[in-house]
């Protein structure tokens, strides 16, 4: 999905680095709607960067696994989400955005529940937001990983 956006992200003048966990084994899921996750997270990250200048625009997407669930992360240095709005905009039709649905991170939500997942949001420490996304590990995996 990186990929596909890069031409989004040139146009956008945002800089889109990678931390992926190259051993992370391969989740059972609906490819097609997992890539609509990643694609809403991702645009949602360079939208809330509109207002910074050119240069200092930056995504990081991070995978990696925690205990029985794979992670990822895609981080930003935008706005950030203001107090009390963290669960509201998981919310359908919620938007801040002139030209915004809202549909967005409530279709993302509603994919990564069906995956018997979590999808979050954390402000970062000095700026931006952190959206997070959980998937359980394929069982498989898990038993190999138990010897
Ligand atoms: N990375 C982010 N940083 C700050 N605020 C965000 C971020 N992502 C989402 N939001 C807030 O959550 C709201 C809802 O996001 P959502 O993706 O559901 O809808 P939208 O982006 O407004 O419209 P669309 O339906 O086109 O995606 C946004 O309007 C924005 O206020
Ligand atoms: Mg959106």
């Amino acid at each position: 999905m990186v990929g596909l956006l890069h031409s989004d992200a040139v146009i956008r003048n945002v800089t889109v680095s990678t931390e992926l966990d190259p051993l992370l084994p391969l989740v059972r899921g609906d490819r097609i709607q997992l890539q609509q996750v990643a694609l809403n997270l991702m645009l949602n990250a360079f939208e809330a960067m509109n207002e910074r200048a050119n240069g200092e625009r930056g995504v990081l997407i991070r995978t990696g696994r925690k205990d029985d669930q794979i992670l990822a992360a895609v981080a930003d240095i935008g706005h950030g989400i203001a107090a009390g709005e963290a669960e509201k905009i998981f919310k359908p039709f919620y938007t801040s955005k002139p030209q915004g649905l809202g549909m967005g991170l409530s279709i993302c939500r509603s994919i990564i529940n069906s995956h018997h997942g979590r999808l979050w949001v954390e402000n970062n420490p000095d700026c931006g937001a952190t959206f997070y996304f959980s998937l359980p590990a394929p069982a498989q995996d898990l038993i190999s990983k138990q010897g």
